[in-house]
């Protein structure tokens, strides 16, 4: 699987550093302030269990299901399938966890599904931010890095289901594509 990724572009220490400067904006914003962390299946599984246990504050968890690119590497319409129940969302204040910020559809459309029903509040806070690929006006609260343009996978990050297990974000070699 290692010999499938051409370039390391996060390794597994920068990752934990990352998370910690973020973990700290997080917890200083809610402070005082009861909410519930909502992870985003299945890419954000990883990042989202990393991070709460870095957040020394009360919260609660909660996951919704969002996909838009099945098994490929290009962003289709998102489909959203599983949410959380009326009793977790109905006036609360949540914070969205996705792993990676590209078009921005996924996120919006989440964001004006949970305030339809009923959340008192949503931000969000990514794992990876890829500026240039906006679609849609998205900006997310929190976020730990920037990256280029590139399809990346690992620490949850999938291609065709496969490298969410790796400790690290690498760029696939363009053979490991050509194989499926
Ligand atoms: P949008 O375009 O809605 O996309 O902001 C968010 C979802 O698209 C997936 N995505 C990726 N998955 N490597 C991946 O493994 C990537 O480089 C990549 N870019 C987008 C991801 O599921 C994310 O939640």
């Amino acid at each position: 699987m290692h010999d499938d990724i051409e370039r390391v572009l996060f390794s597994e220490a920068q990752i934990l550093s990352g998370i910690d400067r973020v973990a700290a904006e997080v917890t200083e914003a809610y402070t005082g302030r009861g909410f519930t962390v909502v992870s985003v299946l299945k890419g954000s599984c990883v990042f989202a269990s990393d991070l709460i246990r870095r957040i020394p504050i009360p919260l609660e968890l909660a996951f919704v299901s969002a996909s838009s690119y099945g098994d490929g590497t290009e962003s289709g319409p998102v489909q959203l399938s599983f949410f959380p129940t009326g009793q977790e969302i109905e006036g609360r204040n949540l914070l969205l966890v996705d792993d990676i910020l590209d078009t921005g559809r996924t996120l919006s459309q989440l964001f004006a599904e949970l305030l339809k029903r009923g959340a008192a509040e949503v931000r969000s806070c990514v794992f990876l931010d890829k500026p240039t690929r906006r679609a849609v006006d998205f900006q997310a609260d929190f976020r730990c890095f920037e990256v280029e343009d590139l399809f990346v996978v690992g620490y949850g990050l999938d291609y065709a289901g496969r490298y969410r297990n790796l400790p690290f974000v690498g760029a696939l070699h363009r053979a490991a594509f050509a194989r499926d």
